[in-house]
């Protein structure tokens, strides 16, 4: 009988999320959590001490000459995500990287031609796509006409990094990229045009846009209202929701998208509330796909087209005008 095999991993950036995903890693049958790395060397020995990691070290080029290192988590900020991609694929690891996959086309485009040029298997952080009461979502309504959906947050705090222009993007790419690709996600057909309206309301700091108010259209004619902004959680919706018919049925996904609402025939269905498993259900996914030798369960292209719509919404809200979304940079494939 073969010994199964176990994928040695490694986590890079050890703030916040990077712990999500270490709780998981750490714990998981078949994954090691062989290493960790931050620029900061004593987060990265913390991480170690309680995550039960092989070592730490501030230096990346020891986990890219890593022979037992198969897979890096990059949780980092966003402007590093593309160096950090290219040089993991240069090294033939696979990795998992967090939202968004970049803030820039030209960082987008580095990161779909590294996974392509090297044929390593990477994944983006859209865990939203894994929530049970998601794909029970998606099963129910396979063509949405019409889409409501939100990401709605509490005040970020001026200093916060993700306010950053360079290294975070604000919280309409930052964190509007969590509801987008959802939507993206749950719509059959690609998405043709967009038209937002928002700007800066909360941080005149900052070079951002932290509001917008979003108008998709879609190949097949469907569209979707999207709104986004750390303005204050709406206390029924909840930070994420969504709302989907399709002229016959339509459901609500509410309670950060733990919990469904369907109706169909004028018959209301509550499904009991799905627990938020938070990043282990895409962690789950990647690695599920990584020891079957499958395909990414998140690839860079689709997580490309996100950004890249992200992109538009924001040149939309500056520009007051729609945006074209048919170029290459928008194909999945
Ligand atoms: N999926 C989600 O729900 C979710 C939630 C929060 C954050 N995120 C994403 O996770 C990523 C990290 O966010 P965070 O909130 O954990 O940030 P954080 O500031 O808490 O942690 C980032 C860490 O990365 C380290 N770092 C930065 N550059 C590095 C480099 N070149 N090499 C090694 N270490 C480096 C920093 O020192 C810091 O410790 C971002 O992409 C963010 O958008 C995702």
């Amino acid at each position: 009988m073969s010994t199964p095999r176990i994928i040695r991993v490694a986590i890079i950036g050890c703030g916040s999320y990077g712990a999500e995903h270490a709780k998981f890693l750490s714990v998981y049958g078949g994954v090691k959590l062989h290493a960790v790395a931050d620029l900061d060397g004593a987060r990265a020995e913390d991480f170690r001490k309680k995550y039960g990691a092989g070592y730490a070290t501030t230096d990346v080029a020891r986990l890219w000459a890593d022979p037992e290192l198969d897979a890096v988590w990059i949780c980092t900020q966003h402007h590093t995500h593309a160096p950090l991609a290219e040089a993991a694929a240069a090294a033939g690891k696979h990795f998992f990287l967090e939202k968004p996959l970049a803030i820039t086309l030209k960082d987008c485009n580095r990161i779909v031609e590294a996974v392509e040029r090297t044929g390593v298997t990477a994944a983006a952080g859209f865990k939203l796509r894994f929530f049970p009461a998601v794909i029970a979502a998606k099963q129910f309504i396979t063509k949405p006409t019409l889409t409501v959906a939100q990401v709605i947050d509490d005040h970020w705090p001026a200093e916060f990094w993700a306010n950053d222009p360079i290294q975070g993007g604000g919280n309409v790419l930052s964190q509007g990229c969590h509801i987008m690709d959802t939507v993206l996600h749950l719509h059959a057909a690609p998405p043709v045009r967009v038209y937002a309206a928002g700007g800066n309301l909360y941080h005149p700091s900052r070079d951002i846009v932290d509001v917008a108010a979003i108008t998709v259209s879609f190949a097949d004619g469907s569209v979707a209202n999207v709104a986004v902004g750390d303005v204050g959680v709406a206390p029924h919706a909840s930070k994420f929701a969504v709302q989907l018919s399709d002229g016959a049925k339509s459901l609500s996904l509410y309670n950060r998208l733990n919990s469904l609402m369907t109706r169909e025939d004028k018959k209301i269905t509550e499904h009991p509330a799905w627990p938020e498993e938070g990043a282990g259900v895409i962690d789950t996914a990647f690695v599920t796909a990584r020891a079957g030798g499958k395909p990414s369960p998140c690839g860079v292209r689709c997580a490309r087209r996100t950004s890249a719509v992200m992109i538009a919404v924001v040149d939309s809200v500056r520009w007051g005008k729609a945006i074209d979304l048919t170029g290459p940079i928008f194909e999945t494939r």
